[in-house]
């Protein structure tokens, strides 16, 4: 199996690399995840990345792996972010704009890549059609995953995410082979502290208010694929791959 990216370039940002970089495809795939906190996207993504080869980037492992800096390691604009997450707000447009023009590299990739947790409101989301105008890069598909809102809190209560490689996984329905280390590289699970119920109201209402209204925004674009969250993430992900088969047919056809 080739080796899982550690995605250097994307967490750490500025000078950093990747150890191994994606291989470059003949078509790389560029995709927006949408969805409501654990509606399962990490996983998606996961999956999606083994089959398609494109790079799994979320902000929010942005800020998770700032938070094991020390805080002379952070800028202050970072330090402000994670207060922000701890509560379960967003992280103002501003600061999340500067962390993406920083990491541009990463969109440029050849390997593609599939953006989980970005954009997260309309500013964000004009900003980054103007980034990947520049970049002579077009989006291939908006995934939204729907699920009704209890069984999402359900996810986010039994998750567990391994500290080092981000693997995401779920007490009952997901759980590693040993319990509490990671499958892929034995690294130790931990709890989310923005899992807990007071940050999980305030982390809906910001999708609520803020992020649903992209589903719209991308559906005028005429990007936007709206897939069932129900079931096992393997019934997922194959209904994730049968609806980008049945876009690009599309497309080959209407190209004649
Ligand atoms: P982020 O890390 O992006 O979190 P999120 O969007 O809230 O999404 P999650 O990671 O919580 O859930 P997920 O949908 O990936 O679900 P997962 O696959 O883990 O953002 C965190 C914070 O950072 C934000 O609140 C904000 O403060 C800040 N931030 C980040 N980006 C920002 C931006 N662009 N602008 C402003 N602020 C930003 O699955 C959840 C659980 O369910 C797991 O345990 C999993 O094993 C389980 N599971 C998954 N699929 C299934 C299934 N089919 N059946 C059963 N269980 C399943």
């Amino acid at each position: 199996m080739a080796e899982k990216n550690d995605r250097n370039a994307w967490l750490k940002g500025g000078e950093a690399h990747c150890k191994t970089t994606p291989q470059p495809q003949a078509f790389p795939q560029r995709l927006v995840l949408l969805g409501a906190p654990g509606v399962g996207k990490g996983t998606q993504a996961e999956l999606l990345s083994a089959r398609l080869g494109a790079c799994h980037l979320s902000t929010g492992d942005i800020f998770r792996a700032a938070k094991t800096l020390t805080e002379c390691d952070r800028t202050p604009a970072m330090t402000n972010a994670l207060d922000y997450m701890r509560r379960g707000d967003l992280v103002p447009d501003k600061t999340v704009l500067g962390l993406i023009v920083e990491r541009s590299n990463c969109l440029r990739c050849g390997g593609g890549f599939l953006l989980d947790g970005f954009p997260r409101t309309v500013a964000q989301a004009e900003a980054l059609q103007e980034c990947l105008a520049q970049n002579q890069i077009q989006l291939g598909a908006v995934l939204s995953y729907d699920l009704p809102l209890e069984k999402v809190v359900s996810r986010l209560s039994g998750r567990r995410t391994c500290a080092t490689c981000k693997a995401v996984y779920h007490i009952e329905t997901r759980p590693p082979k040993v319990k509490g280390v990671c499958d892929a590289c034995g690294a130790a699970l931990y709890q989310r502290e923005d899992d807990r119920p007071e940050s999980v109201r305030v982390r809906m209402d910001a999708y609520e208010k803020s992020t649903a209204p992209l589903a719209d925004f991308y559906r005028r674009h005429g990007l936007l694929i709206s897939i069932s969250a129900e079931g096992t993430p393997e019934e997922i992900f194959s209904r994730t791959m049968d609806a980008l088969k049945e876009r690009q047919s599309h497309r080959v056809i209407a190209k004649g």
